[in-house]
């Protein structure tokens, strides 16, 4: 049997928070201690151009995000951990990938109709308003990521789920045209990595500005911990964890043991304040040692940059082989 494959990318817009460690960079960094599988995680850099962004926060969420990695012990010697704009061979692939991608199969891709049902929402004449091409083709542009590398299982959440499906769509056309070239992916959805909630109790995301930075610096930590949404019980009063943004932030760090003493005191009453405290308490203790860490590779990027090129260096190993046999695939081919 051959070696499974695990591939996922990180698109480089904002700062890692609380919910991506729990929901993507914890379990990346753990399945990557298992060393009969092989591992790639990217920075997703040509993906955060499908908005506007500013160019400078696109430059530092790169560096921040592959701080954070680093910092947690991601081990890159096992796993390929590089920059997808290091790789110019995910970008010709992209183009080869547009030759057997329908347009239609574009229409059908969520971020696109959600943007043109805002646009007929709003009454605009052009339901196509500001959408760029670069959002528009998005998929094949991670279709290429996919299958630049063989990947035979994709992590990603839910709203990825039908990028990874198109990916294998256009894996199964290019196949049926041109002979048996790419391997098909398979979506996995982590069914137990924790959906973190927010500062307000909606899903953290930095769209809705409710986010916990990972490395939030120790003072601002805890004041972030404090503005959490609670209800009005008074201290003494038996609380329900259910409905806890408190607790399952906790959940998602302690474990089940010291989550179970916690569940006792919600039904002795702990009050809010305190819990919060408890909270800030815990979080900063686990995050310290990689806290420190990661303040020292952001004050010296080089570092980091170095890590990123040496992961793209092995990773071209393979891309520049591998391409190489799809252009010749489709007949882009040296005359002699
Ligand atoms: N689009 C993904 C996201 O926003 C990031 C991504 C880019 C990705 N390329 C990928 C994920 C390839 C998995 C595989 O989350």
């Amino acid at each position: 049997m051959t070696k499974e494959v695990y591939l996922t990318g990180i698109t480089t817009t904002g700062t890692p928070h609380i919910g991506n460690y729990v929901g993507a960079i914890r379990p990346g960094i753990e399945a990557s201690r298992d060393l009969t599988t092989k591992h790639f995680y990217f920075l997703a850099d040509y993906h955060s151009l499908a908005k506007n962004e500013d160019p400078d926060k696109i430059s530092r969420s790169t560096l921040e995000i592959a701080a954070s990695w680093l910092a947690l012990g991601l081990d890159t010697e096992h796993a390929y951990f590089y920059r997808q704009s290091d790789i110019p061979e995910i970008l010709e692939l992209t183009w080869i990938l547009h030759g057997m991608t329908a347009k239609g199969l574009m229409n059908r891709a969520h971020s696109y109709k959600a943007s043109v049902q805002a646009n007929v929402e709003s009454g605009n004449k052009d339901p196509d308003k500001g959408v760029l091409m670069a959002l528009y083709s998005y998929p094949i542009l991670m279709a290429a990521d996919i299958l630049m590398f063989k990947s035979t299982r994709v992590p990603v959440g839910q709203d990825q789920k039908q990028h990874v499906e198109m990916a294998r769509d256009i894996a199964q056309r290019f196949n049926h045209h041109y002979g048996e070239v790419f391997v098909l992916p398979q979506p996995v959805i982590g069914e137990d990595t924790a959906v973190l909630k927010g500062l307000d109790g909606r899903k953290m995301s930095k769209s809705y500005n409710n986010t916990i930075p990972i490395f939030a610096p120790e003072k601002a930590l805890r004041k972030l911990i404090m503005k959490i949404k609670t209800n009005s019980l008074e201290p003494g009063e038996p609380k329900d964890t259910d409905d806890s943004t408190l607790f399952d932030i906790f959940k998602a760090f302690a474990t089940p043991e010291e989550t179970e003493e916690v569940r006792k005191l919600y039904a002795e009453g702990i009050a809010w304040g305190q819990m919060k405290q408890k909270l800030f308490e815990y979080i900063n203790d686990h995050i310290k040692p990689a806290r420190d860490e990661y303040e020292r590779l952001i004050a010296d990027p080089g570092v980091v940059e170095a890590e990123l090129r040496k992961g793209a260096s092995k990773a071209r190993e393979i891309s520049v082989l591998y391409l190489a046999e799809i252009r010749d695939a489709v007949g882009i081919r040296r005359l002699g």
